[in-house]
């Protein structure tokens, strides 16, 4: 079988999985365990529902995806890996121009399983964390691209999973097994990284998970689609043609918003947004600070060894590592990298950090980046309504949790405050439970094809060239579900 044709099997795939009787045999056995989760943690109250979803069906760039009505637990989960480039070549660091290996060195296991089992974790999280919002979806499109991106992060697990039983032994068995043990916001048992413990109780926080903390996950596949290790950089590149996606569904979706308070404003410029129905922009601006900051935390701290160690080691690269002709030296031993540190009597002092220690920033400057570019694109609907408001990302040291500017009171303006000044703003600067309050009683489920909530515009055009108003789902009429909702 050549390793571009996916073998419809029990389990899809295209890594000749029937050839490897053990391995196959393990991972049939954690199927039904995998399938037990979704039904448990997986979206509430529609698994017996007919969704317009997009299934791979080839690992080609051009015609990998499928879309027709299914039951998600009847979804196809499979393991999908980009076909491999012959001679390939280790990109950067230390081993560059090796040839890529085809097995994890022993001398690098740990700090491998490490880095996968922290990217699988996030997958099932962000299923758990979004399990309710299918019951107030703002339309039947936005259900649908809900559902669209929990299936297919059930899918990234899939393919971490595959890599721990392929390479990791017993080890990465048991891996396996606790991702589907832990729990996002579980007290005793949660999820590896913060943003992933967080609740999404409604679509505006959804939006901005899926444009800020989605787009992280962006950041950290590509780097590892630069890996040495030439099947999990196989693996990451097929899960970033899914991934995009979701970040478009973020992006549009916050945009769609601003759209939608941007014409409310129009309509009655002396009338406060909230009372039309809509979302006020200092409220958005608030959750986009949240969320921002709490993503900018899951690209580690500024300055890190272990990211030397990745880099050097061939691991993990820098974003476009050898795709792109951004970066002209791939060793990186030279060269430092600049950032304005905390130092005393609240003053910033430059530091420099030796470049191989600083991938983590390098790498969260390069989202930071594709984030400014659609703060544009939203302004831009603001502009074209007439509006001189405007919204902005914050500074990176705003509310940070991680790196050398945690803890500290700034502002979003990047000015340090005092400890009591902040705290009197806080509830200009971040959601409030009165925000949240708000918002949440805004999310009115939309069930009729074609029609928007009044807090969110329209998108530009449908999924799959389907109208705007098709029936991306078929409810299966009141108490067939057995997974249970609330
Ligand atoms: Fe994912
Ligand atoms: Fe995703």
């Amino acid at each position: 079988m050549s390793s571009s044709t996916i073998s419809f099997e029990k389990i899809p795939n295209n890594v000749n999985l029937s050839s490897d009787r053990k391995l196959q045999r393990a991972l049939e056995e954690w199927q039904p365990r995998f399938l037990e989760w979704w039904m448990e943690m997986g979206p509430a109250g529609f698994q017996s529902d007919q969704i317009y979803l997009r299934t791979a069906i080839s690992v080609e760039p051009s015609g990998w995806a499928h879309f027709d009505y299914v039951k998600m637990p009847e979804y196809r989960w499979g393991i999908f890996l980009t076909p491999p480039q012959a001679d390939r070549r280790i990109g950067f660091g230390d081993r560059i121009g090796n040839a890529v290996w085809n097995e994890v060195p022993g001398e690098l296991r740990k700090e491998m399983r490490r880095l996968i089992v922290t990217q699988a974790d996030t997958e099932p999280a962000s299923v758990e964390q979004q399990r309710l919002l299918g019951q107030t979806a703002p339309s039947l499109y936005d259900l649908r691209n809900l559902f669209q991106v929990n299936v297919e992060e059930g899918r990234h697990l899939w393919a971490m999973v595959y890599l721990l039983h392929q390479f990791f032994g017993r080890d990465g068995r048991e891996e396996a097994e606790d991702l589907l043990v832990r729990r996002s916001g579980h007290p005793d048992s949660p999820r590896i990284l913060n943003a992933f413990n967080k609740p999404i109780r409604d679509w505006l926080a959804f939006f901005c998970f899926t444009m800020f903390t989605d787009r992280d996950g962006k950041y950290q596949l590509a780097a590892l689609a630069e890996s040495g290790f030439d099947p999990l950089s196989r693996t990451t590149r097929f899960m970033l043609t899914e991934e995009a996606h979701h970040l478009f569904v973020g992006e549009t979706g916050i945009g769609r918003v601003i759209q939608r308070t941007a014409e409310l404003m129009k309509q009655a410029p002396a009338q406060d947004v909230g009372a039309l129905g809509g979302i006020p922009l200092d409220l958005i601006q608030r959750y986009i600070n949240e969320w921002y900051s709490a993503s900018l935390d899951l690209f580690g701290s500024e300055d890190s060894s272990n990211a030397a160690s990745y880099f050097a080691t061939g691991l993990k690269g820098r974003y476009n590592e050898t795709s792109a002709s951004k970066y002209p030296d791939h060793i990186a031993l030279e060269g430092v990298y600049e950032i304005d540190v905390p130092a005393a009597a609240g003053r910033l002092t430059t530091e420099q950090i030796p470049l191989r220690r600083a991938m983590n920033l390098v790498l969260r400057d390069a989202y930071a980046e594709d984030c400014a570019r659609a703060m544009n694109k939203w302004n831009g609907f603001l502009a074209e309504a007439g509006h001189p408001d405007r919204l902005a990302l914050p500074s990176q040291r705003f509310n940070r949790e991680v790196g050398v500017y945690a803890g500290l009171p700034f502002d979003p303006a990047g000015n340090l405050l005092s400890g009591d000044e902040f705290e009197r703003r806080r509830g200009e600067l971040l959601p409030q439970d009165s925000d949240r309050a708000w918002v949440e009683s805004l999310m009115i489920p939309t069930c009729e094809p074609g029609r928007m909530a009044g807090w969110i515009a329209p998108p530009a055009r449908g999924i799959d060239g389907k109208p705007i108003d098709f029936q991306y789902v078929h409810r299966a009429g009141p108490g067939s579900d057995n997974a249970g909702g609330r």
